[in-house]
């Protein structure tokens, strides 16, 4: 019973603790918040949709994903230049979910 009690304890204990952990990486921050990069990943990437966070994707996904978006860009005329695209893929490989 005592051995039943501590392991849902610890459950809760490990749920709390992810779901903090989640909070404040979805919470309106970015990694490298302030450099130019950041902003230009802030200004192309919320014409359409509010911004993903770098950690949502690895860099696998991040590729393909770059790929679609580059596709919604030229299908309504959003401007987005090649080099601009290279430092927002940069930007998104350093902060890239690691699995
Ligand atoms: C021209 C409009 C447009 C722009 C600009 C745009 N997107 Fe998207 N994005 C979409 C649409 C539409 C979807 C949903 C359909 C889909 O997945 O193809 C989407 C979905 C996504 C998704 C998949 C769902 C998710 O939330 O994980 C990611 C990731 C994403 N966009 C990243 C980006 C990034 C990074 C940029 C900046 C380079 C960007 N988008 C700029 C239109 C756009």
């Amino acid at each position: 019973m005592v051995q039943w009690l501590k392991i849902n304890f610890s459950g809760a204990l490990i749920l709390t603790i992810a779901a903090l952990g989640l909070w404040s990486c979805g919470a309106g921050s970015l990694p490298e918040e302030g450099t130019p990069d950041v902003a230009l990943f802030r200004n192309k990437c919320t014409v359409c949709h509010s911004w993903p966070h770098p950690r949502r994707h690895n860099v696998r996904e991040w590729n393909h994903y770059l790929k679609v978006m580059e596709t919604h860009m030229k299908n309504r005329g959003v401007p987005f230049e090649p080099q601009e695209m290279e430092t927002i893929r940069a930007y998104l490989h350093r902060n890239a979910r690691k699995d």
